[in-house]
C-alpha cells in the first residue's frame, strides 16, 4: 500500500477568510459519489461553495476511479485539460489549485505529481477528511501527498451536510455504511486502494440515516464496496449483519425505500435474505455480481464460490422475494479463460435471466496476482466475446422491461421532467419512469400503470 507523506499535516487548518468556488468532478462507482458529496461539505464548512464551471474554479478536485487501466487514464487526459486552464488562470492574475482524490490518488500517490506537475494535492480515498488542512498546507506554497492510512475514523471527523444541502440533492441518498474489502479477487484492485474492510458503526449510520430523512429523504441506497459484509454491534448488543441493519433503517420515519450495493455472493446471509422476506420498504433489486459462469475461472478469480452455489443463492433470493429483479457485473477475457468457459458464462446468464447487467473486458491492473498470471487472452478475441454477451445481457433488459408494460407499480417522485408537467421518478427496480401531466409533489410515491419502455426508462401514468 502507498504511504507517501511529502508533509506532516497540523491537525487543525485555520479559519477561512473569503468565498472561494470548487469544482468537483466525479469518476467510477456510487461510493465515489458519495465521496465527493461528503468532500464538498467539508469544503462548504471552510467557505467553498461548488460551481459547475471549472474554468471560474479556485479548487479543482478529481475524484477518482482505478478499477480498470481506461478508468485511470481517463483522469490524466483530464488533467491535462485542467493544466491549460489552470495556466490561462495564473495569467488573469488568479490561482488554481488541483487537487487528485480517490483510488488513482491512493494508488499512484507521488507518480501523479511525477506525470502531472500542475497537480498540487493528492489524497486518498481514507484521508479525505485531512482536506482542508492539507488545502491550507497548499496555500502556503506546498505539493501535498496525503495517502497514508488514517488511524482516526474519518467520518466522526467530517461535518454533517447543511440541510439544505442534502435538499438540493434531492429525495435519494447513498449512505456509506462500509468501505474496503478482504476478498481479494485476482483481478481487482479494491483491496489495495480502499484497504481491508471496515464496518461503520450502527449508531453513525443511524444517526446520518436520522438526518437525511429529517431533510427530505426517502429513498437511501447503503453502499460498500463489499456492502453485505457489514456488521455491528446492534442496539440489542448482538452482532448484527447487514440483514438485521436494514431492519432497523426500515423503522426510521420518512424511509421508504431501501436499497444497497455492492454485494458478494458469499455474504448473502440468511437475515439479509429473510429482510427481502420481510421489509416491503426493501426495494426488489438487487446488484449480485459473478464474474463468471465458468467454475475453472472463478477459482482462478478467487472468487471462492462456484457457479452452482450462485443458483442455489439465486433460487433462495427469489423464493423469498418472488419480484426481485437482478443485476450483476461479468469479466469477459480472464486469463486462461477458453471458449468453453465462456460459453459457460454465456449459459449462465441465459439460466439467471438479468433484469440489467454490467460488462467489461479484462484489464490487467498493476500489483494484482492476475496481472502475472499467463494466457492473458487475445483483445480481438476479447472484444467479439463482449460483444456476445452485451448483447444477450441487452436482450434480458429489453424483455423485463417489456414484461412491465401494462402492470401496476409504485413510482417514487424525484424530478421535474424536460418538459412542461412532466415529471421524473424512480420504479423499484431503479429505471426511471416519466409521467405525464403530473401534478405530485416531489418525494411523493405514487401508484402508476406502466404504458411503454424507453431506451432506459419506462413511461407510465398514474392510477386514480
Ligand atoms: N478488469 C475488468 N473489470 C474489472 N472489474 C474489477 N476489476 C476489473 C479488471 N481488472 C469489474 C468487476 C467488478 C466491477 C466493479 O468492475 O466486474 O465487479
Ligand atoms: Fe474487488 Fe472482489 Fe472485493 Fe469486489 S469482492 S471489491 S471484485 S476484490
Amino acid at each position: 500500500m502507498s504511504d507517501i507523506s511529502i508533509t506532516k499535516l497540523p491537525e487543525t487548518a485555520t479559519e477561512p477568510t473569503d468565498t472561494r468556488k470548487v469544482f468537483v468532478k466525479t469518476y467510477g462507482c456510487q461510493m465515489n459519489v458519495y465521496d465527493s458529496q461528503r468532500m464538498a461539505d467539508s469544503l462548504a464548512a471552510e467557505g467553498y461553495v461548488t460551481t459547475d464551471t471549472p474554468e471560474d474554479a479556485d479548487l479543482v478536485l478529481l475524484n477518482t476511479c482505478h478499477i480498470r487501466e481506461r478508468a485511470s487514464e481517463k483522469m490524466y487526459s483530464a488533467l491535462g485539460r485542467y493544466r491549460k486552464m489552470k495556466e490561462k488562470r495564473v495569467a488573469e492574475g488568479h490561482n488554481m489549485t488541483i487537487g487528485v482524490a480517490g483510488c488513482v490518488a491512493q494508488a499512484e500517490g507521488q507518480e501523479i505529481l511525477r506525470r502531472s506537475p500542475s497537480v498540487d494535492l493528492v489524497i486518498g480515498p481514507q484521508t479525505y477528511h485531512r482536506l482542508p488542512n492539507a488545502l491550507q498546507q497548499v496555500r502556503e506554497g506546498k505539493q501535498v501527498v496525503e495517502t497514508e492510512y488514517a488511524l482516526e475514523d474519518k467520518f466522526e471527523h467530517l461535518p454533517s451536510p447543511k440541510r439544505e444541502q442534502v435538499r438540493k440533492r434531492g429525495v435519494t441518498s447513498f449512505l456509506t455504511v462500509q468501505e474496503g474489502c478482504d476478498k481479494f479477487c485476482t483481478f481487482c484492485v479494491v483491496p489495495y486502494t480502499r484497504g481491508s474492510e471496515v464496518s461503520r458503526s450502527v449508531a453513525q449510520i443511524v444517526a446520518e440515516a436520522e438526518e437525511l430523512a429529517t431533510a427530505g429523504v426517502r429513498e437511501l441506497t447503503l453502499l460498500g464496496q463489499n456492502v453485505n459484509a457489514w456488521h455491528g454491534v446492534g442496539s440489542d448488543g448482538r452482532e448484527w449483519g447487514l440483514g438485521e441493519l436494514l431492519y432497523r433503517l426500515a423503522e426510521i420515519p420518512g424511509i421508504a425505500r431501501l436499497r444497497y450495493t455492492t454485494s458478494h455472493p458469499r455474504d448473502m446471509d440468511e437475515a439479509l435474505i429473510a429482510a427481502h422476506r420481510d421489509l416491503s420498504v426493501l426495494m426488489p433489486y438487487l446488484h449480485l455480481p459473478v464474474q463468471s459462469g465458468s467454475d475453472r475461472i472463478l477459482k482462478a478469480m478467487n472468487r471462492k464460490h462456484k457457479a452452482e452455489d450462485y443458483f442455489r443463492l439465486i433460487e433462495r433470493i427469489r423464493t423469498a422475494r418472488p419480484d426481485m429483479a437482478l443485476s450483476g457485473d461479468f469479466i469477459v477475457g480472464f486469463p486462461g479463460e477458453t471458449d468453453e468457459d465462456f460459453e459457460d458464462t454465456m449459459r449462465l446468464v441465459r439460466e439467471v435471466n438479468y433484469a440489467q447487467a454490467y460488462s467489461f473486458k479484462y484489464s490487467p491492473r498493476p500489483g494484482t496476482p492476475g496481472a502475472d498470471f499467463k494466457d492473458h487472452v487475445d483483445e480481438a478475441v476479447k472484444d467479439e466475446r463482449l460483444q456476445r454477451l452485451q448483447a444477450l445481457l441487452s436482450e434480458q433488459q429489453y424483455a423485463f422491461q417489456d414484461s412491465l408494460v401494462g402492470t401496476t407499480t409504485d413510482v417514487l417522485i424525484e424530478k421535474p421532467g424536460r418538459f412542461e408537467g412532466q415529471v421524473v421518478g424512480r420504479s423499484p427496480w431503479l429505471l426511471p419512469v416519466i409521467l405525464e401531466n403530473n401534478t405530485d409533489q416531489i418525494g411523493d410515491i405514487v401508484k402508476v400503470k406502466i404504458i411503454s419502455t424507453g431506451t432506459n426508462s419506462l413511461v407510465a401514468e398514474k392510477l386514480s
